[in-house]
């Protein structure tokens, strides 16, 4: 592995920080939805705003080289009219000047799904003002934080916030129209570009990207149906943020058949030309697992994800266009997600011939019930889980990509979603039920070897 290879986990502000309503910050859009629906919140979290110097520290004595966190948007811009609001401003410089004492590179999100209320309540990603909004934003924290960043990436997952929080509503704000998530979708991406931008036009330091939640698209078997549901399934989940990223361009086929059903007159010529002009640096992959499909039979388009930890309740078909299945001999976690570490391996090489720009494994990990009350978790399984992903990135760099970093998510237990605080991802226990403890898992010493030998220590496997 080379040396300048980043290793370090990933957190996003809401699901670690709490303090909600701390210092001046605003309510975000899941603030609002998550007291609203009296559902549990990201209120406290891991109280992260008031831990960090802790959580840092344990980053670095566990041998971690870099720390992907992100920028909350309401505790930066107190209002519509774009007011800074400077504690927020010095929250972070805390956590980057921790970063530097310890020699982590810090490595930022703009935008990790806490839209600002005030802008949630003027139509959110449907409001072509929020674009604006947000290239503001990124122009602020460029302007404010610079010179001491070198890594930045606009958005965290696009494809998961717009179609959880627009096609199937268990996000907020909560929607179910498949126009309205076109145009949602249609105004992340165009603001992504103008944040590139502001990020180009500042002449600032470092290099920017976009962060996706790779899916990379399989199907059951090589007839020309499943190719076809293939590609609807790739547009669907991967092509319509990669491609527009990194190539500028949305995929033309995937228009051409949104624009029989569905009004595209919001693609205006100038937002085009636009994000033609603004591509990324390098791209982020999210990778918990692929999407196995087969060709679309019959019945309506049903999207239903599992929160309960239940195995057995998601469900993806797209009418007319694919469905997802499960391949019987794979392991499955509780909440459904299949173990698949080939698929990591195989995405990273064909992101990588699409692309041809440097990758960054950005997320991985996964996310169990754990008892955290003992002293030690002893999660071997977490371990073989990481062993076998480093191990298809770097099988993946052997056939030849670039890939220059990888995040595990997360460096400490954090709050997940609608899955709550049960659903735990962290190499660091944190025991929210006991003044917030933090004691490493057995992973946490497993990563730190696995760092200090370069990933020499792996256990090598071949997939293909
Ligand atoms: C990614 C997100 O989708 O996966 C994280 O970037 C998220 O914010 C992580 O927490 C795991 O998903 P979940 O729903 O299990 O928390």
């Amino acid at each position: 592995m080379d040396k300048n290879f980043l290793w370090g986990g990933a957190t996003a502000s809401y699901q670690c920080e709490g303090a909600w309503n701390v210092d001046e910050k605003q309510e975000s859009m899941w603030d609002h939805y998550l007291h609203l629906q009296e559902l549990e919140n990201g209120d406290i979290a891991s109280d992260h705003y008031h831990r960090y110097e802790e959580d840092i520290r344990m980053m670095k004595e566990g041998g971690q080289t870099s720390y992907r966190f992100s920028l909350s948007w309401p505790r930066i811009i107190k209002n519509r009219e774009g007011e800074v609001n400077q504690k927020g401003l010095d929250f972070y410089h805390k956590i980057i000047d921790t970063c530097h004492k310890y020699d982590i590179e810090p490595f930022v999100t703009l935008y990790h799904w806490d839209l600002p209320q005030y802008w949630e309540e003027t139509g959110g990603w449907l409001n072509l003002d929020v674009c604006q909004a947000f290239e503001h934003f990124s122009e602020v924290c460029f302007k404010e934080f610079s010179d001491k960043i070198k890594f930045w990436t606009t958005f965290n997952e696009p494809k998961w916030f717009i179609v959880n929080g627009y096609f199937i509503g268990n996000y907020p704000p909560g929607l179910q129209n498949v126009q309205k998530t076109m145009i949602a979708a249609y105004h992340v991406m165009y603001a992504s570009a103008l944040s590139v931008r502001a990020f180009r036009a500042g002449n600032y330091p470092g290099q920017i990207g976009v962060v996706h939640s790779y899916t990379p698209v399989n199907g059951v078997n090589d007839s020309i149906e499943t190719k076809i549901a293939m590609r609807y399934a790739d547009n669907y989940c991967n092509n319509w943020i990669l491609d527009t990223a990194a190539k500028g361009e949305f995929p033309i086929d995937l228009v051409a058949k949104l624009s029989e059903s569905y009004d595209v007159s919001f693609m205006e010529e100038e937002h085009l030309s636009i994000i033609k002009q603004n591509t990324v640096d390098f791209i982020g992959l999210n990778y918990y697992a692929r999407t196995l499909v087969k060709p679309y039979t019959t019945g309506e388009t049903q999207l239903i994800f599992n929160h309960t930890g239940k195995k057995g309740e998601s469900k993806v078909v797209i009418k007319g266009w694919f469905e997802q299945v499960k391949d019987p001999n794979s392991e499955f976690t509780a909440w459904d997600t299949e173990i698949y570490p080939k698929g990591l391996e195989d995405g990273l090489i064909e992101a990588y011939e699409r692309y041809q720009l440097p990758i960054f494994v950005t997320e991985n990990g996964v996310g169990v019930r754990e008892d955290v009350t003992v002293d030690c978790v002893n999660d071997d399984y977490r371990i073989s889980f990481m062993n076998d992903h480093i191990n298809a990135i770097m099988n993946a760099q052997d056939a030849g990509c670039d890939i220059r970093g990888y995040y595990t998510w997360s460096p400490f237990d954090l709050y997940s979603w609608k899955n709550g605080c049960e659903k735990r991802y962290g190499l660091v226990a944190v025991d929210f039920d006991n003044n917030q403890i933090r004691k490493p898992k057995k992973s946490y010493y497993w990563f730190k070897e696995i760092i200090e030998s370069q990933a020499k220590l792996i256990q090598r496997k071949k997939y293909n």
